[in-house]
């Protein structure tokens, strides 16, 4: 289920949403080719959550286009909007991990909407896919953790291990919504040069909310600030200067239209 012709993995036009009262995105325009790597930014409640959940279908624009791998989530049925979510991995900041289950099988966990029944224990999943869940923790470094509990390793491993399982689903584009905001510098680091490696290895797109303007200028390939619901600023991060990346925080009230 590859995307063939390796064009726009995302491409979203026009789009406005709101909750109830207030405008939370306003025009947004954005194409993602496939391979890249996204970093978003802006400041709290500029609409990136609300944007990276319009991307797998979990709200619905109020005008404007989603195309996500080609399938407009609007224009899904509830069958074609799962099939469209298997092809979508989603890393959050609070990892979403069983902490009481090993690695290994929190991994596997991410194969679950492809099995026919429920599973519990390792040994009951596929030995085809217990290999491959075991590859997915040996790319983020954690192999020899396999049978740990998840909720006696350190937030930097228990966010790799969820990027293993996301993995293990065999992504074609992956949504992280501050995946770091929980961690300290290094576990950051390690953790989004985890998910720029693979993305690189796979050809896979991240799209990847941050508040940490020095790490989405290091990992990222493209940077997009979105401030009061608008797009302000989308450059490659290897030209963007540091100093117009930080205005988008620092100008409190300013508009830009
Ligand atoms: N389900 C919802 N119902 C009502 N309002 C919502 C809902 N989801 C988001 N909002 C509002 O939309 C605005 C943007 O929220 P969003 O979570 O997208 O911001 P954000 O850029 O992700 O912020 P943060 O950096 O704090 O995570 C906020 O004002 C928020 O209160
Ligand atoms: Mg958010």
């Amino acid at each position: 289920m590859k995307n063939i012709g390796g064009g726009a993995v995302l491409d979203l036009a026009g789009i406005e949403k709101g909750f109830g009262g207030g405008v939370v995105l306003d025009g947004i325009d954005l194409t993602v080719p496939q391979g890249q790597f996204v970093a978003l930014v802006g400041p709290s409640g500029a609409g990136k959550s609300t944007l990276l959940r319009l991307v797998n279908g979990m709200h619905l624009p109020d005008r404007g286009t989603v195309r996500t791998l080609g399938a407009d989530p609007a224009g899904c049925s509830r069958r074609e909007l799962r099939a469209l979510r298997a092809r979508v991995g989603f890393v959050f900041q609070q990892f979403g991990l069983v902490g009481r289950l090993s690695a290994l099988e929190n991994v596997l966990m991410g194969a679950l909407a492809t099995l026919r029944w429920p599973r519990y224990g390792v040994m009951t999943y596929p030995r085809a896919l217990r290999e491959r869940a075991v590859e997915q923790l040996d790319r983020v470094g954690l192999a020899d953790k396999r049978f740990q509990r998840c909720d006696t390793l350190s937030g930097g491993q228990q966010q790799r291990v969820a990027v293993a399982r996301t993995l293990l689903q065999r992504p074609e584009l992956i949504l992280a919504d501050e995946p770091v905001a929980s961690l300290d510098p290094a576990a950051s680091v390690l953790v989004l040069d985890t998910l720029k490696r693979i993305s690189a290895e796979d050809g896979i797109s991240v799209v990847c909310s941050l508040h940490q303007i020095d790490l989405a200028l290091s990992t990222a390939d493209r940077v997009v600030a979105l401030r009061s619901g608008r797009i302000v600023l989308d450059e490659p991060a290897a030209t963007l200067p540091e100093e117009r990346l930080r205005a988008v925080y620092e100008e409190t009230s300013a508009r830009h239209d």
